[in-house]
């Protein structure tokens, strides 16, 4: 979060459960190196006291648009003008829905709308509310006027149920707002990633895959489009959501990925897929009957993608995955070797597949580095800036 280093932050808060996790955001903002100032909504003050925001911020908390005392001090226009960055925190259903209509009927909204900074929301909500199309037109308009959206999460809620609407937690929210003040350490470049597991179809209905989630690879190129990076995703088949603005190109079989990911021009490929290594030799065109007590499979290897593009004439810098269950070191670098890469990242495949949280191990020929368990989204980032040391010391 080095960027945010004596940046002026307005961290609004509305009135949602979420607004606890807004104290430890103030904190790591401020441990940071950034100047928090906090205004609050009169509903924002029912869910957590200005007290608690004063002290951890450091300033006097604005509440009131027509506060004489405030206006005296640091009026809502200064205030407006004096920030870098304005990041709303828990931003509710009701706050998106006034700033997407242009509204200035309280401060925080009053703000918004008189600043020139770069504005982020953080929303947090009812995952009924979140997916409701007004919502959603709101957000969708909102982004339209470059107003940056962080999250939210999918899990657990408060109101006791599951699904989108989380507020993303604080160190997240820190680091997303950093990315903004970033200067782009892969701006320029084309990164290619593929992500997700293959389909190897037996038959029209059936078909051998693997369990991953495409979490890792998604977090990577959510990462490089912070860098700065124009990023190309070849995903196989996951739920996630697409991390925009990246071009994605949706496959499903093994040979379906090779061919896209061979047909992109980049500067950098990330192969995090985990992509079958043998489909069947013969696909049915009708569905396999169980007409007999055994059945057997004969499997042909795919082509191997990672080692395809490493092996182009004008080959981009080639980062590669190795998920094992044993000898994770010897095997990751067996593989940079025999695929002839610039560097593979080793992880226990057992921990790793659908998990937020992995630790991994990077290994290229002149060093290696460890990262220790963190958030797959943390974890993202980081790579991304070791990728990007590395591509610029080799090149
Ligand atoms: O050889 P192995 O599958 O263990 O190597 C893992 C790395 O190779 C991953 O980066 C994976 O995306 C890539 N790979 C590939 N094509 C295959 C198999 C693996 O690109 N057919």
């Amino acid at each position: 979060m080095l960027s945010l280093r004596n940046k002026h932050v307005i961290l609004g808060i509305t009135g949602g459960i979420a607004a606890y996790k807004s104290a430890e955001l103030c904190r790591l903002l401020v441990k940071a190196g950034a100047e928090v100032r906090v205004v609050m909504t009169a509903a924002a003050c029912e869910f957590i006291t200005p007290l608690t925001m004063q002290a951890l911020s450091g300033n006097k908390v604005h509440r009131d648009l027509l506060d004489e005392e405030s206006e005296a001090g640091m009026g809502h226009i200064e205030l407006a003008r004096w920030a870098d960055l304005v990041l709303v925190a828990p931003a509710s259903a009701d706050f998106i829905a006034r700033l997407a209509h242009g509204e200035a009927n309280d401060l925080l909204s009053t703000l918004c709308l008189a600043s020139q900074a770069p504005l982020a929301l953080a929303p947090a909500m009812n995952q009924v509310m979140w997916q409701k199309a007004s919502t959603r037109d709101n957000l969708a308009e909102l982004k339209n006027k470059q107003v940056s959206v962080f999250g939210p999460a999918d899990g657990e809620q408060a109101c006791g149920e599951t699904g989108p609407g989380r507020m993303l937690e604080a160190e997240e929210l820190g680091e997303l707002a950093a990315g903004l003040f970033a200067v782009g350490t892969l701006a320029g470049l084309r990164v290619c990633i593929n992500a997700g597991p293959t389909r190897e179809a037996l038959d029209p209905v059936r078909y051998l895959s693997n369990h991953s989630s495409g979490k890792m690879g998604y977090a990577i190129a959510a990462a490089a489009i912070e860098a700065g990076a124009d990023v190309t995703l070849v995903s196989g088949p996951v739920s996630l959501p697409i991390p925009e603005p990246a071009r994605v190109i949706n496959v499903e079989s093994a040979q379906q990925m090779y061919d896209a990911c061979l047909n992109e021009a980049c500067d950098i490929f990330i192969a995090v897929a985990a992509v079958a290594d043998y489909r069947p030799l013969k696909q049915s065109r009708e569905k396999i009957k169980k007409s007999t007590m055994t059945l057997s499979l004969e499997l042909e290897k795919t082509p191997d993608i990672l080692a395809a593009m490493a092996a182009q004439e004008k080959r981009p810098f080639c980062v590669g995955f190795a998920a094992e269950t044993s000898e994770l070191e010897r095997y990751a670098k067996d593989k940079l070797v025999d695929k002839n890469l610039d560097m593979i990242i080793a992880n226990q495949a057992t921990e790793t597949f659908n998990q937020d949280e992995a630790a991994v191990t990077a290994y290229w020929k002149e060093g290696e580095q460890t990262f220790a368990p963190a958030r797959k989204s943390s974890l993202a980032r980081a790579l991304i800036e070791l990728v990007s040391e590395r591509y610029n010391s080799s090149s």
